[in-house]
């Protein structure tokens, strides 16, 4: 009998909320606004601290936040894929073998748009904190990443959305509302703790790490006028 279950955990719904706003504020910054190349760095060494954090809860959070419960066997996408369309397809507690490929793709490229950004400059006053320690190579390797992959990312990010709708409103399966309370009707069984404790922890190490890496560590930049 299906039941109203916790499945994803406090940090997992706020990790997914962060990265949201996260990631439509560098789009503007970057695309539309003047003058904010100052957030546009800030706001992408924060994304860049919010991935390492979820790879490091994938590892130790709660069962459907970690990666190793995601269905990724290729059997399993295909068999789902047949039935992805209908309305009444399998129904999965956590993310569904297509959409756990999905998020997979989105963490990955989230986190080369955030390292290659340390490495790219605006040719004008502004560059990432490692620009000028990399050779002419590494250079363009990382700004073909960073002014490349971002358009991948915005096209799988359209069909996750256009996805979430439909499992919401034509499935009627409560994806979207789950990423807000983190309870699903469904038969699996639900999580009992949150591990909120564990995850504090986690954030402040990963925020002192990545403060360590682009304050800290980086040479001082250098400026020609
Ligand atoms: C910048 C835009 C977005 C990005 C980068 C993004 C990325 C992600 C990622 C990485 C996950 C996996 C969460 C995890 O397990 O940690 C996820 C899940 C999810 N997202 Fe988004 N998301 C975006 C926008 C949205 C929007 C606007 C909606 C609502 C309409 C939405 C609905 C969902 C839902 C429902 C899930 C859970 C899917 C499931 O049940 O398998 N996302 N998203
Ligand atoms: C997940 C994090 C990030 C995302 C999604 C992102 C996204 C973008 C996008 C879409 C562009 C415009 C590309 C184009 O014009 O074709 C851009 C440009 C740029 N980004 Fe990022 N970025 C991120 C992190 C960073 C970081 C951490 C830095 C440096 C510390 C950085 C530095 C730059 C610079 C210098 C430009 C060139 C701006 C210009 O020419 O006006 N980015 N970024």
């Amino acid at each position: 009998m299906s039941q109203n279950v916790l499945i994803w955990d406090l940090p997992t719904r706020l990790f997914h909320w962060l990265l949201v706003a996260g990631i439509t504020t560098q789009w503007l910054t970057a695309e539309y606004l003047d003058n904010a190349i100052d957030w546009h760095f800030t706001i992408g060494y924060c994304l860049l601290g919010l991935i390492a954090f979820r790879l490091v809860w994938g590892l130790l959070g709660t069962h459907y936040a970690r990666f190793s419960n995601y269905p990724l066997h290729p059997i399993k996408g295909i068999h789902y894929s047949k039935q992805l369309l209908r309305k009444d397809s399998e129904v999965y507690a956590g993310h569904n073998p297509i959409g756990s490929w999905a998020v997979i793709a989105m963490l990955l490229i989230i986190a080369l748009q955030a390292i290659s950004g340390l490495f790219v400059t605006d040719d004008i006053f502004s560059e990432g904190p490692y620009y000028s320690v990399v050779s002419a190579e590494v250079k363009d390797v990382m700004a073909f990443i960073h002014f490349n992959f971002f358009d991948v990312l915005l096209w799988i990010i359209g069909l996750h959305i256009a996805a979430a709708l439909f499992y919401q409103f034509y499935k009627r399966q409560t994806i979207i509302t789950a990423m807000f309370s983190g309870k699903k009707e469904t038969d699996a069984q639900g999580i009992t703790q949150q591990k909120l404790w564990l995850a504090l922890v986690i954030a402040i190490a990963v925020a002192a790490m990545t403060y360590w890496l682009v304050i800290v560590l980086p040479p001082e930049p250098e400026f020609y006028y």
